[in-house]
């Protein structure tokens, strides 16, 4: 048999909605993927070929780019962010759904854009909120955050976040308002090239299954 094959999940809100579609692909993890105190990372599935790893967000990306997990599943805001030439986003899994805004306190808020030449923001999007200030015709200087971007503004950090926003409850218990959307977010399926053309026996028939799954779910 061939080496199996990795896929890379992302820890948090994707994941409960990623494992039916998991499922309907036909991949069910180990009992011990479920179970919270265990410090496992690398999981068996039903499928001898393949196993699971279980990371950060933005390391499902890193993983896949590399080769070092074949396939995984993120959100395309990562994968803007990183813009990894290595990495192919065959599937729009239609699940965790959210959006990329600027966050703002409301007397920040009403300031003329327009009439600054240079923006600092919190973030864990540097690139992205970079592109979005340069298209008009501002500079950003980016404070690159992992988490809690919301407390920046309070602590003096920046007046401004760029973060993700699905409920809007986040912002508003750290008394922020949402003044523009970047981009609109969804979780993709990611495959890496190189890999989809040397081993595409194994890695086209997933990616069929998933965007079977996809369409079976939406047809529910
Ligand atoms: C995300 C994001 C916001 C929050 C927005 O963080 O960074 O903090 O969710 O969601 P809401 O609009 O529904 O309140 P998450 O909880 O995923 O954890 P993270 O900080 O580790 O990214």
């Amino acid at each position: 048999m061939t080496r199996p094959l990795t896929f890379a999940i992302p820890k948090g809100r994707i994941l409960n909605e990623a494992l039916p579609l998991l499922a309907k692909a036909g991949i069910e993890p180990e009992a011990e993927f479920h179970d919270k105190k265990s410090r496992a990372l690398r999981f068996a599935t039903n499928r001898p070929d393949i196993s699971i790893i279980r990371v950060r967000a933005f390391d499902v990306a890193t993983f896949v780019a590399h080769g070092a997990a074949q396939i995984g599943i993120v959100g395309s805001d990562v994968v803007e962010e990183f813009d990894y030439s290595e990495l192919y986003a065959p599937v729009d899994l239609d699940i965790g759904h959210c959006r990329l805004s600027v966050a703002e306190p409301q007397d920040a808020a009403d300031e003329d854009e327009a009439a600054l030449s240079h923006i600092r923001v919190a973030t864990k999007y540097p690139q992205l909120t970079r592109k979005y200030y340069e298209a008009r015709g501002l500079q950003a200087e980016c404070v690159k955050l992992n988490g809690a971007m919301e407390l920046a503004p309070s602590l003096g950090l920046s007046r401004r976040i760029v973060d993700l926003v699905s409920s809007g409850a986040t912002l508003k218990a750290n008394g922020l308002v949402e003044t523009s959307i970047i981009m609109p977010v969804s979780a993709r399926l990611i495959v890496n090239r190189a890999a989809y053309k040397m081993r595409s026996a194994d890695l086209s028939p997933l990616v069929e299954a998933f965007r079977n799954a996809v369409e079976v779910r939406d047809a529910a």
